[in-house]
Formats: C-alpha cells, structure tokens, sequence
C-alpha cells in the first residue's frame, strides 16, 4: 500500500455531544475540522442548528477559559477552526477528509446508514473511526467499503477534556490505519489505548462494575449516595488518577488480592468476587508484583527503589491538580446567589500556585 497523505482534514459526523466534543478537542490544537451535521433538515433547520452549535462551542470555550487553561482572546481563534456543515454538502465534505469521526447515535440503523454513505462519499484511503460505546469494530465494518481504514475510537465524554481514546481495531484493519490513528490523536495531545474487538472497550467494562456495586450498595443501606460519590472521589478515583489498576495490584501484591477476594466472596457474593485464574496462577508462582519483581509488570531490582520513590510524587502532583468541585447535595445547601460553599470548578494547574 501507497504512503498515506498525512491527516489534514478532519471531519466529525454528527452534530451531537460527541461529534461537538471532538470537534473541540481538534480545535484546542490549532487542528481545522469539520463538524457534519448528518440529519436531512430544511436550510432554515440547519441555519439554527449552526448557531446553537457555535454558541454552545463558545459557552464552553468562555467557561474553560474562565477556569485558566487558556486566554480568552483565544476564543475566536479556536471557534474559527470549526465549520459546520448541513448533510447537502457531504459530498465534498467527505470527499476531501482525510480522517472521518461516525458520530451518529447508538442505533444499528443510523451507523448502518451513516458508515455505508461514509465508505461511498470519502476516499479510499481516508481513515474512518466510529465512536460506538457498544458495537464491535467487526460488526461495524462489513457496513463501509475498504473496511481495512476503518475501527473504532471511542472517546470519553468531554471529548475534549478527557485525554483517553480507546481504539478497537477489527481482524480486518490495516497496521497503517491503526498506526496514523495513534499518531493523530498523539499529536493533539491525547492519550490512545488500543484494545481488542471485544464488548465494553476498557474504560466502561471496569466502570459498569463500579458503577453497579455503588448502586448495589444504595440499595442495601451500606451508605449514602453522598458518601459513596466522596468516596469515590476522594479515594478510588484520585488513586487511580497517578497509579494504574493493575499497577496498583503489583503494588500491594497479587496475594492482597487474593485474599481480599476470598473474603469477599465468602461473605458478599461468590460469584462476583471470585478470585481471577490469573491472580490464583501468579500466586502459585510466586509472581506477586514489586515485591517479587513481577507481576502484571516488571521491576527490575535496581530500579524498585527509584520506582517507590516516584509513586509519592505523582500522587502529589494528582492532589496539586485537583479540581475543587461540589456534590450535587452541597450544591443544594448552599444560599441562593451566595455561590457554592467551594471555590468550585477553579482548576489549578501545576505552577499556576494552588
Ligand atoms: N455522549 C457520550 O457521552 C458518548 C460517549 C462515548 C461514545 N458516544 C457515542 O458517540 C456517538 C454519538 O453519540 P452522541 O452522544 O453524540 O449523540 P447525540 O444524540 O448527542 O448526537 C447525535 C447527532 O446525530 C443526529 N442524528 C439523529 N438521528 C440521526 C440519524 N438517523 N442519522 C444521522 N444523524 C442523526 C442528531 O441530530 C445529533 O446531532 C454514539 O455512537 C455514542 O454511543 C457518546
């Protein structure tokens, strides 16, 4: 296969929460991009719909400025790097991208129609991603031509805030096409993963557990909602902002793990905390994380002390960045028109003071 052209137009189809998200993202790098509005509207439709889109960019454009990350004489700047475009103009939108985003909502009618028109209108080295939260790369990509361009990316919500994008390729999709997709989103500063074609990507497989046992735990009177959310953000979620998951296992040791889980699944649910074959397996062999100098990863003996040392500093650093916010209850305690009990929102960026 040719060498590629290198990625200069972008296009996100589908006027909505993602296709905006990303569209952002793009534009907070100086990166043009086209954000395609794929819905049939009558001009006049699409005329207002263009004007809501930019006054939501610019809304959130003021807001992050007002939180610092960037001078608001940068606003018009950022906003110029968008157009908006109706569906009439797909042909030449389309044909002209080098990288299209499929943001069209979560039905298998609206991507089967979206992608196969996509496959037809772009070029057939132009590189296409769905956003799907929940169809197989496999399933989607029978639906465009040249389906060795295509895969899934799927960014969390705000795209343009949250660095992570999960890539899931299909046993169909080139190297080169995985490869420009990584290299691209790198260059606008976000953090791509690649997993396989499998249900859930990485992120909401591990959240849906999280976000279930919190439910569960309402329900069965353990604690409160507002105590559940503090812990979470106060504990589970600012660990594992500087520590990974699997590092951390490493960390304490697979046989923490372990017995933690045999506890759990003796007096809450067997099947839900049932030790993992892998964690029973690295236990039998002694392969029990940082102490071992194995485990999920490696620890080589002359680097675990500088490798100890820097897990303090990065959990510093996460607690430096935090961004001060309310609970949606504290919210509701506070006096009408005095502001939250917080300095909420103020994000305070390592050597901007905190
Ligand atoms: N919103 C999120 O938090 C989030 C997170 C991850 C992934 N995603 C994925 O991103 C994709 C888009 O989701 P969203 O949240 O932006 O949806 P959305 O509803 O905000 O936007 C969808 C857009 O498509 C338009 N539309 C409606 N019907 C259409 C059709 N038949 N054909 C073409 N366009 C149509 C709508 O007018 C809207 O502009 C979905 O696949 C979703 O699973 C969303």
């Amino acid at each position: 296969m040719s060498t590629p052209a290198p990625i200069k137009r972008i296009v996100a189809v589908g006027a909505g929460r993602m296709g905006r998200g990303i569209a952002l993202a793009y534009a907070l790098r100086g990166q043009a991009v086209t954000l395609l509005d794929f819905k049939p509207r009558q001009a006049a439709d699409s005329e207002r719909l263009e004007a809501e889109i930019r006054q939501e960019l610019r809304a959130t454009l003021e807001q992050l400025a007002e939180l610092g990350m960037f001078a608001a004489e940068q606003i018009d700047g950022y906003l110029a790097c968008i157009g908006v475009a109706p569906l009439r103009d797909a042909a030449h939108v389309l044909g002209q991208a080098d990288l299209i985003y499929e943001g069209v909502p979560e039905t298998l009618a609206a991507k089967t129609d979206a992608l196969g028109r996509i496959g037809e209108l772009a070029q057939p080295d132009a590189l296409i991603a769905s956003t799907t939260s929940t169809m197989l790369a496999s399933d989607l990509a029978p639906m465009l031509s040249h389906p060795e361009r295509f895969l899934n990316a799927h960014w969390l919500n705000p795209a343009f805030l949250i660095p992570l994008v999960e890539i899931s390729a299909h046993p169909g999709t080139s190297e080169q096409t995985l490869n420009r997709l990584q290299s691209n989103l790198e260059s606008i500063g976000k953090v791509p993963v690649v997993c396989g074609c499998h249900p859930g990507f990485i992120v909401p497989r591990l959240q849906t557990l999280i976000m279930n046992e919190a439910a569960r735990m309402v329900d069965e009177g353990v604690a409160s909602a507002a105590d559940i959310d503090k812990a979470t953000r106060y504990g589970l979620g600012f660990r594992f902002a500087s520590i990974g998951v699997l590092e951390f296992i490493d960390y304490g040791g697979n046989d923490i793990l372990y017995h933690a889980g045999q506890y759990l699944s003796q007096n809450l649910d067997p099947e839900r905390y049932a030790v993992p074959d892998i964690i029973t397996r690295y236990m039998e062999s002694g392969r029990n994380g940082l102490r071992s100098g194995q485990g999920f990863h490696e620890y080589p003996a002359d680097q675990q002390q500088a490798y100890r040392r820097d897990t303090l500093p990065r959990r510093h650093r996460n607690e430096k960045n935090r961004c001060v916010a309310v609970c949606p209850d504290e919210l509701s305690r506070s006096e009408p028109g005095s502001g939250s009990p917080h300095p909420a929102g103020r994000l305070d960026h390592p050597g901007r003071g905190s």
